[in-house]
């Protein structure tokens, strides 16, 4: 169960550590290790943006601090995540090889500035990354303490350079099997006479040229090469490491549901998925909001591999590049760490252990403040945390059982983001597959968030919010499950395009979706931001907003109609048995409520076990072959009751409870307990 990580059975509790910026003061490393040691800390990621120290010069090295550092770490028993340097590169670098710079979508050239703004394509860039981390993989390829790859650092941007225009070139080519009929038959090229007829006409999307909505599938293309050429990067710094380092395992920070890499191809290449989390906690959108956004990003990121991932970064305190920095407050750090682990994490760790004197993020929350000790509000709260994970280690490795998918599809959403139409402003793609998926943490569901590429059998309930563009494999694949005995739920603009952006012909949605949901989806009405309409479901009435789609009925049953407009009294939301399953098509964005009690009908008829909860607090479960560990959050400033029905161990107290008791949660309190599953194996 534990084998994605080889040389560590642990929680991993730790942070990111740049004791390169303390060169000049060389007390502070034997400082750190006390204090990390006090903060029951036992990883920390180093290297991260050493580069310039490792090679202060192109060809000279140095490894001089780097070996006292892990030296000094592993005396101390302290785990280390090593990095590749590539996410900022040395001056020299760039003076020297101006083509490893990037080019803007402006078409200018940057300058040398900030981080993660190199050309991925360039040979040049490719060539010194491979020989930085050939040298330092060979360097260190028999410290035991060494138990991950930190490949580069959030990977992320484009570049529109030349070099990159030949290679986009080069990809469509191979994608469109080098036949331009196909490639204008696909991007729709007869539109505004945009017929491509030489490789060397095209370019990417970009500020003078062609903008993204013109062509989507030249877009869409461009989009998919930047993933493919950044994947291609990040897999030749791995195969640099792995030369030398076979069996310890890589990961590289993704960063939720940032939507310009699709992380769903990127997966394919790393052994463990980690991300950095930075939630706005205490923002005037509310705690519970951003917990339901923090828990469908963390189950995303479990969904990329179906197993434990690691929480790279987070802040123990404020982060600095929000627009109010604000603290966290007295127990949102222990609930938000633990959020982490109950939607399966394997570890807490930070960003940064210690704030630097100077530069941007010398106010970024951290858990060495200023005033350089081992205490204060902060540095506690770190320190228990760590002593919490040190208790409930056994949970450690055990995995997640969710009967629940809700699809979120980084491709459709370039597709439908960029598409002319509906409501131009903001589509809410991201904040629907949320509206959805907060349905199931309310009742203590677990959800697994993933794309269409998964195995769909195991589970008894799959959403697909605005699912505009899918392929037709993926139609086969929803056809499929449900014709099974699964449970689709889809809403508005489902099933519109296909990969390419290129609508189906014979109507909304596309070819066997109209069967699976027993109707057709003939119009939408967009609605202005002041407008309302409204919904009648089972005798209520609800506020609908946004989105109006007119559907004819085929076999499919009205549950919902809509009250209002020109459309009064026609069918809204529907539901169609189709073979041994059940689809169900929401045609219209409601206020929220219409979810709540339509997902508490749907929920109910199924065999799936939830819970009644107060506002704000939730559930959820990993399994190890003995035990269910249940985590219970509350994300309001008031204590609440919770009913738990079975007989639990809580693990941070060690106290037995027969079923069928009231536990209270604390404001901002996590509990957890440990339910046996079954006696001794
Ligand atoms: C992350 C980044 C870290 C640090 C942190 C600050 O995105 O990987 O290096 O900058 O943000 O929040």
């Amino acid at each position: 169960m534990k084998q994605y990580l080889t040389s560590c059975q642990h929680f991993l509790h730790g942070a990111d550590y740049n004791p390169d910026q303390w060169l000049q003061y060389p007390e502070v490393l034997e400082e750190d290790i006390q204090f990390m040691k006090k903060a029951h800390c036992n990883v920390m990621s180093v290297g991260i943006f050493s580069w310039s120290f490792l090679e202060p010069e192109e060809g000279l090295y140095s490894f001089t601090f780097l070996d006292q550092v892990i030296d000094r770490l592993t005396a101390n028993g302290i785990y280390i995540v090593l990095a590749t340097p590539s996410g900022a590169r040395p001056r020299w670098l760039a003076e020297k090889y101006p083509e490893v710079l990037r080019v803007g979508a402006d078409g200018h050239k940057q300058q040398y500035s900030m981080r993660h703004n190199h050309c991925f394509t360039s040979p040049v860039y490719r060539e010194k990354v491979r020989n930085i981390n050939r040298r330092i993989a060979e360097r260190y390829k028999d410290q035991k303490n060494i138990i991950l790859w930190h490949i580069s650092n959030e990977y992320g941007g484009e570049c529109h350079c030349e070099l990159c225009q030949q290679a986009f070139r080069d990809w469509l080519r191979g994608k469109y099997c080098d036949d331009l009929c196909k490639l204008n038959e696909a991007w729709w090229t007869g539109f505004w006479s945009h017929t491509v007829t030489d490789w060397q006409q095209i370019h990417s999307p970009n500020q003078t040229g062609e903008s993204n909505d013109v062509l989507p599938g030249l877009f869409l293309d461009w989009k998919e090469f930047v993933t493919y050429q950044t994947t291609s990067f990040m897999r030749e710094e791995i195969a640099a490491v792995r030369e030398f380092t076979p069996d310890i395992p890589v990961t590289t920070n993704f960063m939720g549901p940032y939507q310009h890499l699709d992380y769903n191809y990127m997966r394919n290449y790393v052994d463990v998925i980690s991300w950095d989390c930075y939630p706005s906690w205490h923002s005037e959108r509310g705690d519970v909001v951003e917990a339901q956004s923090t828990a469908f990003a963390h189950d995303l990121h479990r969904g990329f591999r179906h197993q434990p991932f690691l929480l790279m970064e987070s802040t123990p305190s404020n982060t600095n590049w929000l627009e109010i920095c604000k603290l966290k407050r007295p127990g949102m750090h222990k609930l938000s760490s633990i959020q982490a682990i109950a939607h399966g994490s394997d570890s807490v760790q930070y960003f940064q252990w210690r704030k630097g004197r100077g530069g941007m993020e010398k106010f970024h929350g951290a858990v060495i403040d200023h005033n350089g000790k081992a205490e204060g509000r902060v540095f506690e709260d770190v320190r228990e945390v760590g002593i919490l994970l040190e208790k409930i280690d056994e949970i450690a490795g055990s995995h997640t059982n969710a009967q629940v998918a809700v699809v979120y599809d980084y491709r459709n959403r370039w597709a439908i983001e960029d598409a002319a139409g509906f409501q131009n402003l903001d589509k809410k793609y991201k904040r629907t597959c949320i509206n959805h998926y907060k349905e199931f943490w309310k009742r203590g569901v677990n959800v697994d968030v993933i794309n269409l590429d998964n195995d769909l059998s195991s589970y008894e309930i799959l959403v697909i919010p605005m699912l505009y563009s899918i392929s037709e494999k993926q139609i086969g694949k929803i056809e499929a499950y449900v014709a099974a005995g699964g449970t689709v739920i889809a809403t508005y603009i489902t099933g519109y395009v296909n990969e390419t952006d290129l609508c189906y012909r014979g109507g909304f949605p596309g070819g066997a979706l109209k069967d699976v949901f027993g109707l057709t989806a003939d119009e939408i009405d967009s609605l202005n931001p002041s407008d309302r309409n409204a919904v009648s479901f089972q005798g209520r009435q609800y506020e609908v907003v946004d989105y109006c789609e007119l559907i004819t009925p085929v076999t499919a049953q009205p549950l919902a109609f809509y009250c209002e407009d020109f459309y009064k009294g026609k069918a809204a939301v529907l539901r169609n048995q189709y073979k041994q399953g059940k689809a169900y098509y929401i045609g219209c964005r409601d206020s929220g409520e219409f979810l709540d009690a339509f997902y508490d009908d749907v929920i109910k008829d199924s065999a799936i076990r939830h819970y009644e909860l107060p506002y704000g607090v939730t559930i959820h479960t990993r399994e190890s072959e003995e035990y269910e560990y249940l985590f219970v959050e509350n994300y309001t400033t008031k204590s609440v009751e919770v009913h738990i029905e079975e007989a639990v161990r809580d693990l941070e107290n060690n106290e037995e409870l027969s079923g069928n008791t009231n536990v209270t949660i604390e404001g901002y309190g996590v509990r957890i307990f440990a339910r046996l599953l079954r006696q001794g194996i």
